[in-house]
């Protein structure tokens, strides 16, 4: 997105990250979960959330059902809403990030292009989690509904359906959740963000 405002300098930062990493005793970063409806992002990034934060880990959500209901209610499921909603969120985890926490993202992001703009902003954190049963399980699963809907043709531009996913080409894990078990995936998740944070690596 063009600068609207080039004339606005950056704001100085009084507190460096670096300040912030060695009081929280990890460093910040992001869980970008991306994936079809019914892949299990949201189950997993609150799952993921709950074990972190028992642990003393800084540690935030952010969720497209949520999301949508407020920062993002503006926006629908064309192209380009779907571009500005991941936009929204991109920067806001980037943000939260230099601020020291773990942030964790439940959002299809069914776009290269935007996800990697999110990967840009948040910087080196940035770790893209793929969860990948394959649309029929997902449609098997329909936990909302959406995709009896999308076949009946009530919801144009259903992802999976009738708006492509473009499949993550270089994802930092990826996790069939149509084999592993939610209890298994909340373990290999841990253990990857308990390294991919830890201070001192
Ligand atoms: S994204 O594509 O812009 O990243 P986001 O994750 O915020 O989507 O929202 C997806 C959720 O919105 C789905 O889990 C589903 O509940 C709901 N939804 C409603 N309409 C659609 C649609 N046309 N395509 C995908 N999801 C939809």
């Amino acid at each position: 997105m063009a600068l609207k405002s080039e004339i606005i300098p950056t704001g100085k930062r009084v507190v460096e990250t670096s300040d912030l990493w060695r009081r929280n005793g990890h460093r910040g970063g992001v869980m970008w979960f991306t994936g079809l409806s019914g892949s299990g992002k949201s189950t997993l990034a609150a799952a993921l959330e709950g074990r972190l934060f028992e642990e003393g880990y800084n540690v935030v959500s952010l969720d497209g059902d949520n999301l949508r209901h407020g920062l993002n209610a503006d926006l629908g499921f064309a192209p380009d809403d779907r571009a500005e909603n991941i936009r929204r969120v991109g920067e806001l985890a980037a943000m939260l990030t230099h601020g020291g926490m773990i942030v964790m993202t439940a959002f299809i992001s069914p776009y290269r292009a935007d996800r990697a703009l999110a990967r840009r902003a948040a910087g080196e954190g940035f770790q893209e989690i793929f969860l990948d049963p394959g649309l029929e399980i997902c449609e098997q699963r329909d936990p909302k509904g959406l995709y009896e809907k999308a076949r009946a043709g009530e919801i144009p531009d259903f992802t999976g359906i009738s708006a492509p996913y473009e499949v993550p080409t270089a994802p930092e894990m990826t996790i069939d959740t149509g084999a592993v078990t939610i209890t298994e995936s909340v373990e290999i998740l841990h253990d990857y963000a308990t390294r991919a944070f830890r201070l001192f690596a």
